[in-house]
């Protein structure tokens, strides 16, 4: 069962309550456990538009630890799909447990080195050839289809709200986001990456261009999946205020972000963070 609409929560957090800042979770790592947060909304059209193309087969990519991939191979077998997931770089022996639970989804891992996985079109090419027909989703679920998923999530919130706040990988979800939001209302983004291309990515993904929210560059930690002995210390406060263990790779970096700099916000703003 999906728990949607995801619960928002009040977060009772004495740093934000000294800046006059009310601060709500939208939970979405609660969705399911198969498929938590941004994993089923950018999934859900896809799989409709699987459907509705006849293709019985997803074929993804991702690296070695893509959730996404294990995500894809979870909703392949909730929703009768077959599974292909094009896994950068070689293969490993035993396979972690993030690939290991893709294939008891039943997925089909196929290696590819990174040279030829950054061609991507010439690959896909390669493996209608050797698959037949399948419905592709880019890495991390990222294409308009993975979007209009992302901004389904501004209708579940009734609260009343001047900023929503997400993590930025791909920045599909943050394009969703933005294109959902009401009048006076903004988005930003905190980038989980290093890079500028961040910005460029969230236009090209937005169906129609919106100018209604923003990229935080400098809460990355040092880049994708870079951990320091300050962020796990920052997980592990925030594991014991709140009874919540927010995600390294992601949230963490967001929740840093904005506890690092309160007075970004005007007392009297209230705040969504999005708990993908
Ligand atoms: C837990 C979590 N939060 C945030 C993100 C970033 O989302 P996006 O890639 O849409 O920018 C991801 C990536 O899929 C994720 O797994």
């Amino acid at each position: 069962m999906l728990r949607l609409p995801s619960p928002l929560e009040a977060l009772d957090d004495e740093r934000f309550a000294a800046a006059g800042i009310r601060m709500f979770l939208k939970r979405d790592d609660l969705i399911h456990p198969d498929f938590p947060g941004n994993k089923w909304r950018k999934l859900k059209y896809n799989l409709v538009a699987a459907r509705a193309a006849g293709h019985g087969t997803l074929l993804t990519f991702g690296g070695a630890y893509s959730n996404h991939l294990r995500a894809t191979a979870a909703a392949g077998h909730h929703f009768g799909f077959a599974t292909i997931g094009v896994v950068r770089g070689e293969e490993h022996l035993p396979l972690n447990p993030i690939l290991s639970a893709a294939v008891s989804f039943g997925m089909t891992l196929v290696y590819v080195d990174r040279t030829r996985y950054r061609a991507k079109a010439a690959l896909a090419d390669d493996l209608h050839r050797r698959f037949g027909n399948f419905h592709l989703i880019p890495e991390g679920g990222a294409n308009l289809d993975g979007v209009r998923g992302c901004s389904e999530l501004i209708k579940e919130i009734m609260t009343p709200y001047d900023v929503i706040c997400c993590s930025v990988g791909t920045g599909a979800t943050l394009a969703g986001l933005a294109a959902a939001l009401g009048p006076g209302r903004r988005a930003i983004g905190f980038a989980a990456l290093k890079g500028d291309f961040l910005p460029g990515e969230v236009r090209r993904l937005q169906p129609v261009p919106t100018a209604n929210w923003e990229i935080e560059p400098h809460h990355h930690f040092g880049g994708y999946a870079r951990r320091t002995p300050e962020l796990d210390a920052f997980v592990e406060d925030f594991r014991e205020r709140h009874g919540i263990t927010l995600n390294w790779v992601y949230e963490a970096k967001m929740m840093h972000g904005l506890l690092s700099r309160t007075n970004r916000f005007k007392p009297g703003t209230i705040v969504v963070a999005l708990i993908a």
